[in-house]
């Protein structure tokens, strides 16, 4: 499935446009999750404005880098999952990691802190949530409620490189080998109905080209003068999914 940012009434981050998209087409409660106390109440505030009436945003200050932190935020997730459930095993059913950092340097200048901040909450940050989600003390009742579905955000720079980015590139392709890898751990643990398999977890990766996010590009994609493809905003501005 493809989406246009264009369609969007006002989401300014991917974060916020995933949602905007998960939410529309599946009216799941979400738990927001961001180390930053700021960043939170801004990501709530714009999904609590574009999520359906009936849908429930609530939020959690949490650092992905940090395993407890990580485990609690899950716990909340799960929690959240269970109001207004018919299933008394229901959990959160979709991750998505979007939570990410970039520190650009090119190579001779880049500090071995900035590579490991990169690494930490981009790459580390994915698989302590991927861990905590995949525990298998939640995966045991998984199946009673249809399975779930993780969602990583990666980016086309693993896959094209960039000047300056080798921190960052190196920590997204990590993502894709990541998803990869779990993907096929999931598929082993399958729902087995009469005439399908399915993973108990669905382990994707997106890979988005450069977006922009600010109001003020916001803007500008919304002026009818402006369109994509005017020499100015890169002709990738899509998510595909
Ligand atoms: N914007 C782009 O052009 C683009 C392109 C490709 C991929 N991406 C990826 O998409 C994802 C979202 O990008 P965005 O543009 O919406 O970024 P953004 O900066 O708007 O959002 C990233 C969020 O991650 C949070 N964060 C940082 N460190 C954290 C930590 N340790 N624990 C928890 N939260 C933390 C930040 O507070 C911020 O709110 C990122 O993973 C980014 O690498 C972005």
């Amino acid at each position: 499935m493809m989406l246009f940012l264009r369609r969007f009434s006002g989401p300014t981050s991917i974060f916020c446009c995933f949602i905007y998209c998960t939410l529309q087409l599946t009216r799941c409660n979400v738990l927001l999750a961001d180390v930053h106390e700021g960043n939170l109440s801004a990501t709530i505030s714009e999904c609590r404005r574009i999520a359906p009436f009936d849908v429930s945003i609530e939020a959690t200050i949490c650092d992905v880098t940090n395993k407890s932190q990580v485990r609690c935020a899950v716990q909340k997730a799960d929690d959240l999952a269970l109001v207004n459930s018919n299933c008394a095993a229901a959990k959160a059913s979709i991750l998505v990691n979007s939570a990410g950092i970039t520190k650009d340097a090119k190579i001779s200048n880049l500090s071995d802190a900035d590579w490991d901040n990169v690494l930490g909450v981009n790459l580390k940050g994915t698989f302590l949530m991927c861990q905590a989600f995949c525990n298998p003390d939640r995966l045991a009742n998984m199946g009673d409620c249809l399975g779930g579905s993780i969602i990583n955000i990666g980016s086309i720079v693993s896959k094209c490189g960039n000047i300056g980015q080798v921190n960052y590139a190196s920590s997204k392709g990590g993502v894709v080998g990541l998803t990869r890898s779990l993907a096929k751990e999931m598929a082993s643990l399958s729902l087995r109905s009469s005439n399908e398999t399915i993973p108990i977890i669905r382990v994707n990766c997106i890979q988005p080209g450069m977006i922009y996010v600010s109001s003020k590009i916001r803007n500008y994609f919304l002026h009818p003068k402006h369109s994509y493809n005017d020499g100015l905003i890169p002709s990738n501005v899509v998510l595909s999914f």
